[in-house]
C-alpha cells in the first residue's frame, strides 16, 4: 500500500479539532485489538495513549508518524515492538491516531 505522507498531514491540520473525539474511535479499537495492548492511561504492553499524546504535543508531524507506525510497526524504546497493523483501512487509522493524539492526563 502507497503512503502518502502529505496527505495525512493536510488532514491532520485540517482534522484534528472536529475529530480528535470521534464516538465511532472505541469501537475501533476494539475491533482492531489495540486494548489488548494499549489503553487510555496504564502503560501496559503498550505505551498509554495519554503518553503517546504527550511525547508527540507540539509536534506538527506527528499524526503523520502515529499513522505510519500503525501501518508498518515500530520498535522505538519498549521492551517489545508495535506489530505491523496492515490491514487497519487509513481512515480508521486516521480517527483513531487523532483521538489518541487527543488526550490529556
Ligand atoms: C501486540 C500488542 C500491540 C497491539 C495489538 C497494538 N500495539 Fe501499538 N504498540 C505496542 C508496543 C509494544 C508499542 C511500543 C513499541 C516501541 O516503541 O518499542 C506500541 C506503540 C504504538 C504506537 C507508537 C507510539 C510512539 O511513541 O511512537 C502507536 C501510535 C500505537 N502503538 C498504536 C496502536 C494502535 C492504534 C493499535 C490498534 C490498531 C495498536 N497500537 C495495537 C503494542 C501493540
Amino acid at each position: 500500500m502507497h503512503f502518502r505522507p502529505l496527505l495525512l498531514a493536510a488532514l491532520a491540520v485540517s482534522g484534528f479539532a472536529a475529530a480528535a473525539d470521534d464516538p465511532n474511535v472505541p469501537a475501533m479499537m476494539e475491533k482492531y485489538g489495540c486494548g489488548i495492548c494499549h489503553s487510555d492511561r496504564e502503560t501496559m504492553a503498550g505505551p498509554s495513549w495519554v503518553d503517546i499524546a504527550a511525547r508527540y504535543r507540539g509536534n506538527a508531524r506527528a499524526a503523520a508518524i502515529l499513522a505510519a507506525e500503525v501501518k508498518k510497526g515500530v520498535h522505538g524504546g519498549g521492551p517489545w515492538p508495535m506489530p505491523p497493523l496492515p490491514e487497519v483501512p487509513d481512515a480508521d487509522t486516521q480517527a483513531i491516531v487523532r483521538y489518541i493524539l487527543a488526550q490529556q492526563r
